[in-house]
């Protein structure tokens, strides 16, 4: 272990330039509870972490008790973490005045400020002022909160109508000397339309997700939903493991939006430093974690520098820098894709324990393509059970996968690339080839509805 990446081979620099700001890594705390006090930030950065977005700043909130429910996953704690809780309770002078102590102990790693006030440009203007002079690197302006301040005119409800995100963006932009990144909610249809509207009222860059919409579940003896605020509760904000592949799809629709192209911060179900790595691949320049860190504290971040630092070293980088947006280009419309592309499922017969789930799957749920013979692993008069041995039908396979997923073995069931003997073909050029449009657009749906007489 090599705590804070000392030790580590010196070819090799974590540090980034987020918007012209250095930070010693990517890795910085999202902004909540473990960025609630100049104490935690401190803490942080001792572990090793290159920057906290505070927990957001405003006029003080009071929370209610309780305010988190989480989502186990057999036997596996916290997949999905969802709150009910504001912004921060605590005076904005206390706030600012412990950014001021963390920046004068820690003054090469990124202190963000995430700010949300009432929708007034003078009341912006105050607080961006007061911030900066507090010593804030960045600003990130919390246009994504789904509960509570949303119903105060606040966060989502400003993150969800692109003309209210371009104004606000435009009135921070008026006095702000540092960058800005408007954080993004993702409870809306097209998140790379927001990432436009931002990017219009002057952002420098943008951070994905703030959390999801939801609702935990329902005690089945009190029937009253989770968490429980004495006799009832709210819909609240769900993040953690279970929403990173639909974060994952959030950023990389940013990334290719061509009226963003300005630095993104990945945030959602960050808990170590492969999704981090995924994360910066789909376009992130840094990277942000909440609940990974309310679930195992700040040293996670010792496993994610050592991670990262010999990821780099493999590939041969030098610089997580390089990682930017890398898989971007490889992220394409389904239309795109070469139809003539196919796997099929081999099965390793040494591995493979019998236990049947990979025939019963594509027997019920894909393409009836696996046989399963029952066989004695000896004699039966001695007791030895029947093992099913699945042998696929090659011809049959659609390569679809399932049998792969749900086998219990690692390495047992692996999809092999097979030769069809056709040139690569995608479904535009299909379409084309029979004389049809590779498109379809709304307006032509709407229009050959129209003519239909519907
Ligand atoms: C309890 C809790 C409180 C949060 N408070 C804030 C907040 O004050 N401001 C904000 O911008 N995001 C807040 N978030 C959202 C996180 O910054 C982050 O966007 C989200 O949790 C997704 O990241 P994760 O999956 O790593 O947790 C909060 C999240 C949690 C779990
Ligand atoms: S890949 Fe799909 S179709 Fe092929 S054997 Fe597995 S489950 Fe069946
Ligand atoms: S799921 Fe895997 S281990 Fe189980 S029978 Fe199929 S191949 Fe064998």
């Amino acid at each position: 272990m090599h705590k804070n990446g000392k030790g580590l081979d010196q070819s090799v620099d974590l540090s980034i330039d987020f918007c012209g700001v250095k930070s010693p890594n990517p890795f910085w705390l999202a902004s909540g509870p473990p960025a609630n006090t100049g104490y935690q930030v401190m803490k942080a950065f001792d572990a090793g972490w290159g920057g906290a977005v505070w927990k957001t700043i405003g006029d003080p909130i009071v929370n209610v008790s309780s305010r988190y429910g989480a989502w186990d996953m057999k036997g596996e704690k916290v997949m999905g973490l969802n709150n009910i809780e504001l912004i921060s309770d605590r005076p904005v002078e206390d706030n600012l005045r412990e950014i001021t102590e963390v920046k004068k102990r820690f003054p090469k790693h990124t202190v963000v400020a995430s700010l949300m006030v009432e929708s007034k440009q003078q009341t912006w203007h105050d607080i961006v002022r007061r911030a900066e002079d507090a010593g804030s690197d960045i600003l990130e302006l919390n246009f994504g909160c789904p509960h509570g301040m949303s119903e105060r005119g606040m966060g989502a409800a400003v993150g969800q109508v692109p003309e209210y995100a371009t104004l606000i963006t435009g009135w921070v932009k008026e006095v702000a000397k540092t960058p800005v990144i408007v954080k993004l909610t993702p409870n809306v249809t097209d998140i790379a339309h927001m990432a436009a509207a931002a990017k219009a009222g002057g952002a420098d860059a943008v951070s994905l997700v703030n959390t999801f919409n939801s609702l935990m579940g329902i005690d089945l003896n009190n029937f009253t939903p989770r968490p429980y605020v004495g006799g009832s509760s709210s819909h609240g904000g769900y993040c953690g493991p279970a929403v990173k592949p639909i974060a994952l799809h959030m950023l990389s629709s940013v990334a290719k939006h061509p009226r963003v192209n300005i630095p993104i911060s990945g945030i959602g179900g960050i808990s170590d430093w492969r999704d981090a790595v995924e994360f910066m691949l789909l376009g992130a320049t840094s990277v942000q974690v909440c609940t990974a860190v309310m679930h195992y504290g700040f040293r996670i971040v010792e496993d994610m520098i050592d991670g990262l630092h010999n990821y780099l070293e493999e590939k041969g980088f030098h610089s997580p820098m390089e990682l930017v947006g890398k898989a971007v280009p490889q992220v394409k419309d389904w239309g795109d894709l070469d139809l003539n592309f196919k796997v099929i499922a081999k099965i390793d017969a040494e591995k493979c324990i019998g236990c049947n789930l990979c025939y019963i799957a594509c027997e019920d749920g894909a393409h009836q393509c696996i046989e399963s013979d029952a066989r004695p692993l000896g004699d039966l008069r001695d007791g030895v059970i029947a093992r099913h041995m699945p042998r696929i039908m090659e011809d049959h396979c659609v390569g679809c996968n399932l049998c792969a997923l749900v086998c219990p073995v690692p390495g047992c069931i692996t999809m092999k690339e097979i030769d069809t003997g056709r040139n690569s073909m995608n479904w535009r050029q299909l379409q084309e080839a029979r004389g049809k449009s590779p498109s379809c657009s709304m307006e032509e749906l709407l229009a050959s509805a129209k003519r239909a007489g519907n």
